[in-house]
């Protein structure tokens, strides 16, 4: 088996998955029929013909407005349900789920609407292919910390439902800072803290989310590279980077999948994970980050396993379920 074949066929973790960059084109112009929504595409052709990005916010224009079609409890179950039967398929055992409120709420959708549809597809997943999943609710950072608690306020009814807090959206101009006080309320509440860093960002961001925010992971990270006392402060406290290598390409962050800093982050002994980030936009999913990126890189055997171990590392399953997911890696490396 070569190493980007065993990558496919292991069982693995997803960390950063944005649920609604899961929305194929197919899906939003199902989902805009049914809800009436008015789209700027004539067709799914002319849809994904605008996926051409040149940064993170010519894809994030696009990714708001394709959220549009999203109003139901149905809706939001059968975006969820259709990522989770695709994760099955690449053999995602368990998966952290990103979702962003305020893209749903500023269009008058209730955020339990959002939670319940959501929540409704993992119990699916959990019951027909014993993929464990949970929730990351995230706040958008190009909008403000008051914007933040107010989203923080709405959600707290819906406290048992998700399991953490991340920052998404457009990184440079709003560094983690912006949000120190929300992150520490929601430290407070026992959430899990997560933020997007050092993806466009330079290094002093990803210092600010850990430091400001104290993340217990990163998104993305791969900037960290570029400040040598960051790497060790990473490696020191082993803070995982959920690195997603198809967004990176697709957003213009590398040039090239054979440039990827993947193949440099783990052998500097950094807890890097594979991800898919936006999915229905990037290319691909889990497998498809994975197989792709082995094959650009040369990755061997040991680097697909160290991978495939480090998402359970990162993962936040309690230490019994880690155990259990870790065991069924093992298994399957036999
Ligand atoms: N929202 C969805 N995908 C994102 C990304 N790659 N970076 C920041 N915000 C996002
Ligand atoms: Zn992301």
């Amino acid at each position: 088996m070569t190493p980007a074949e065993l990558a496919a066929a292991l069982p693995k973790a997803e960390l950063h998955i944005h649920i609604e960059g899961s929305l194929e084109p197919e899906l939003i112009f199902v989902l805009a029929q049914r809800n009436g929504v008015k789209l700027p595409y004539a067709s799914v052709e002319a849809l994904r013909e605008a996926y051409a990005f040149t940064d993170l916010q010519s894809f994030l224009d696009i990714y708001y407005a394709g959220a549009s079609v999203l109003l139901h409890e149905a809706d939001f179950f059968d975006m969820a349900w259709a990522y989770l039967q695709r994760a099955h398929a690449d053999n995602v055992i368990h998966t952290e789920i990103f979702f962003d409120p305020q893209t749903h709420t500023a269009r008058g959708v209730d955020i339990g609407v959002v939670i319940a549809g959501l929540k409704r597809a993992c119990v699916r997943a959990q019951a027909e292919f014993g993929l464990s999943s949970a929730l990351i609710l995230c706040f958008l950072r190009h909008l403000s910390e008051e914007d933040a608690f107010a989203t923080l306020s709405a959600a707290l009814p819906h406290r048992e439902h998700f399991i953490g807090v991340g920052l998404d959206s457009s990184e440079v101009g709003h560094p983690p800072e912006k949000f120190s006080r929300v992150f520490a309320r929601c430290r407070e509440l026992g959430l899990h803290i997560v933020a997007h860093a050092g993806e466009e960002g330079p290094p002093p961001y990803i210092w600010s989310a850990l430091n400001d925010l104290q993340a217990e992971r990163i998104d993305h990270g791969v900037r960290s590279l570029e400040d040598a006392s960051l790497v060790a402060e990473l490696a020191r406290r082993r803070t995982p980077l959920t690195v997603c290598p198809l967004s990176n390409l697709k957003l213009c962050v590398v040039n090239d999948l054979r440039d990827h800093p993947m193949k440099k982050l783990l052998d500097a002994g950094l807890c890097a994970t594979v991800n898919s980030d936006d999915p229905a936009y990037f290319g691909g999913y889990l497998n498809a980050n994975f197989v792709q990126t082995v094959q650009a890189l040369d990755l061997s055997r040991d680097d697909v396993i160290t991978l495939a171990r480090n998402s359970f590392e990162a993962s936040f399953v309690d230490p019994p379920t880690r155990s259990r997911l870790m065991a069924r890696l093992d298994a399957a490396i036999g």
